[in-house]
């Protein structure tokens, strides 16, 4: 029930069906990608050690179905782990990881995404969101972008992790 309510409050900007189109020009969702930064109403998840602290490295689009492959770091080492979402008929995308999260695409280009979730756990509501970039690091320009997309989530700027610095489990990748 709960989290039928909370899907009422998020609206999808596409649906994921709409990603895999391989129109020419339009931005695909498909291939490598770096966790630029990490956002979250609780910020001890998203800092080391916390279970939101994943790094993604590469994302797949098939039938309308999404599949993203993720680091985590457990004892100093990188865990590989994938997850798949589904969509529900209502249109909103749930993916198990730590608890459900009920996601939501919010902005995507060429160059980067940003999705916001929404964690729910023993009953506990964590909101977070991920900017992920094709390139290790991105312009002021979309940081700026998902520090006003948290926001408008409750997530203020002092509760963003950027990770440029964090090697990321790249030595895997
Ligand atoms: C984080 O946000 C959720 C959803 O608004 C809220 O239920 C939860 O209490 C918040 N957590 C903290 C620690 O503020």
């Amino acid at each position: 029930m709960k989290i039928l309510l909370l899907t009422l409050g998020l609206g999808l900007v596409c649906g994921l069906q709409g990603l895999d189109n391989s129109a020419k020009g339009s931005p695909k969702l498909d291939g490598k990608w770096f966790t630029v930064a990490l956002a979250s109403n609780v910020t001890s998840k998203i800092e080391e050690g916390g279970s939101l602290r994943i790094f993604v490295y590469n994302i797949r689009v098939y039938d309308g179905f999404l599949t993203a492959d993720f680091f985590k770091r457990e004892n100093g080492k990188c865990i590989p782990f994938s997850v798949t979402a589904i969509t529900k008929e209502d249109g909103s995308n749930l993916v198990h990881y730590d608890g459900l999260n009920d996601f939501s695409l919010e902005s995507f280009d060429d160059e980067y995404s940003i999705f916001m979730l929404y964690n729910i756990k023993d009953g506990e509501v964590t909101i977070w969101g991920e900017l992920f970039g094709r390139t290790p690091d991105l312009p002021d320009e979309i940081k700026k972008k998902f520090e006003e997309i948290c926001e408008r989530f409750g997530i203020g700027k002092d509760q963003i992790r950027d990770l440029y610095n964090d090697d990321r489990c790249e030595k895997l990748r």
